[in-house]
């Protein structure tokens, strides 16, 4: 039986076809094949390799021997430190600190292991200059400079490093393939080889990808697939603050956040994350409430602003940021049908502040509320939160954790919550007055009546 000599590989999804095609058959990508050499079986390779079985609990306490970062924050977001022979993918946007962050986690990983950061992006002299400015001098922390993977890792084999890191996957490149550094098959082969050191070694390893244009890593989940965590660092614009996201996570739960400030001595963690998203004015402004998300494992108080402004010309636009914008078209028909609240006729905005994405329908009663407030042009009481599911038939649905978001608003100083009756607690919570409702034309009564109530005691004082 004779196997081909050679494959075409996709340059966008990295598939493999035996026959030149003008289309990948596996993301209908046109002309992306490229012609490669197939690995041929070896003689030696086609003995039966010899594998070998470990109980299952002796695996598990590897896996639970977790490296700290040094910052709670990151740990929290890989499930509770770095994992043993695990591969992490960190990504984000060029600047945003990525190189900042490892090198602070080399420096704490190395002060009890011995870690390896490899860099081949900048001179062993900009990164010296980087750690004096972080105040980083670790004794176990080596540096090196290299763009040729094979020699990073028999380094990182040499000095038995229990944590090595490659800033970034884009500038290293195996010789045995015949792609730049860069190219998608180079990227794959690159980051394949350091899947099987980190197994084979029980080295963590984490990998810094760029982000491109169309925001994922370095071409189509090219690189997701094969690691065991990916990590995405976020921000918005002009600000300091920084997000850390876990898309995948075979070690912990996805989606949970880590918060970071940018500061002149690098990255600090923020560990009360609802005190930077509500920094807003203390004036009550139409359009805007506060709500408590929970992305990850803890709530988190947001600030939601709509605004409604009658239609030009055309169509409506329904124009979301931060949230579903086909959701939000839902919540106005049913406001139009349960609440006699028509925005057929305006254009609707809502916008989560602080540039984080949320992802869970509790939102849908305060952006309700919101563009209510918007169109009457009359503000909400500051001090009131509000969440809730709103179901087609004008219903407010509990949604989970509706205890743990009542306390967090408490803690936070909001007086007033306007939740789901079901989510409202048998016990009285302390300082803030929990109004419960089921029905959305209820929820809307409700708050503006306390709105009133509150303007009218302002007044008086
Ligand atoms: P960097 O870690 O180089 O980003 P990435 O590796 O993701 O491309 O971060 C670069 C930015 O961070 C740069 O604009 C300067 C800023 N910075 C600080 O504000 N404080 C610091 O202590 C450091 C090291 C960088
Ligand atoms: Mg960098």
């Amino acid at each position: 039986m004779s196997r081909s000599s050679v494959v075409f590989v996709c340059s966008a999804c990295g598939g493999e076809t035996l026959k030149w095609q003008g289309q990948c058959p596996h993301c209908a990508e046109w002309n992306s094949l490229e012609q490669r050499a197939a690995a041929r079986p070896t003689a030696a390779s086609s003995r039966t390799p010899a594998a070998t079985a470990r109980r299952l609990d002796a695996r598990l306490a590897d896996a639970t021997r977790r490296m700290a970062s040094g910052f709670e924050e990151l740990d929290r977001v890989l499930g509770g430190g770095i994992v043993p022979g695990s591969v992490t993918l960190l990504g984000g946007d060029p600047g945003i600190g990525k190189s900042t962050l490892l090198l602070q986690v080399a420096a704490h990983v190395a002060t009890g292991n011995e870690a390896l950061y490899a860099s081949g992006e900048e001179s062993a002299a900009q990164v010296g200059l980087r750690a004096r400015r972080l105040g980083v001098t670790a004794e176990g922390l080596e540096v090196v400079t290299e763009n040729d993977l094979a020699a990073i890792l028999a380094l990182a084999t040499e000095r038995k490093v229990a944590l090595l890191m490659v800033d970034s996957i884009q500038t290293v490149q195996l010789p045995s393939v015949a792609a730049s550094a860069g190219a998608v098959t180079q990227l794959r082969e690159c980051t394949a080889e350091l899947v099987r050191f980190a197994k084979s070694s029980g080295t963590a390893v984490i990998i810094v990808g760029h982000v491109t244009k169309e925001g994922a890593i370095a071409g189509p989940r090219l690189l997701e697939h094969l690691v065991d965590t990916v990590l995405y660092f976020e921000s918005e614009a002009g600000s300091r603050f920084r997000i850390v996201r876990a898309t995948k996570n075979r070690f912990g739960a996805a989606n949970e956040l880590g918060f970071f400030a940018m500061t002149e001595q690098g990255l600090r963690e923020v560990r009360n994350p609802s005190a930077i998203f509500l920094a807003r004015s203390a004036e009550p402004a139409a359009g805007s409430i506060v709500t408590v998300t929970r992305d990850g494992s803890r709530p988190l108080l947001i600030e939601l602003q709509a605004l409604v402004d009658r239609m030009r010309f055309g169509a409506p636009r329904r124009i979301a940021q931060g949230l579903d914008a086909n959701r939000v078209a839902m919540l106005l028909a049913v406001m139009n049908r349960h609440a006699r609240v028509s925005l057929q006729e305006h254009d609707v905005f809502v916008n989560v502040v602080g540039g984080i994405e949320i992802g869970k329908t509790a939102w849908d009663l305060p952006v309700v509320l919101a563009l209510a407030s918007s169109l009457k042009d009359r503000p909400l009481p500051t001090s009131l939160v509000a969440f809730g599911e709103i179901g087609l038939t004008g219903e407010v649905r509990p949604v989970a954790f509706g205890e743990e978001r009542l306390r967090e608003a408490q803690k936070q100083g909001f007086r007033m919550a306007l939740v789901p009756r079901d989510n409202a607690p048998r016990k009285a919570l302390e300082g803030v007055e929990v109004l419960g409702v089921s029905r959305v034309d209820d929820a809307l009564e409700i708050a503006f009546e306390a709105a009133a109530r509150s303007t009218a005691s302002s007044s008086r004082r």
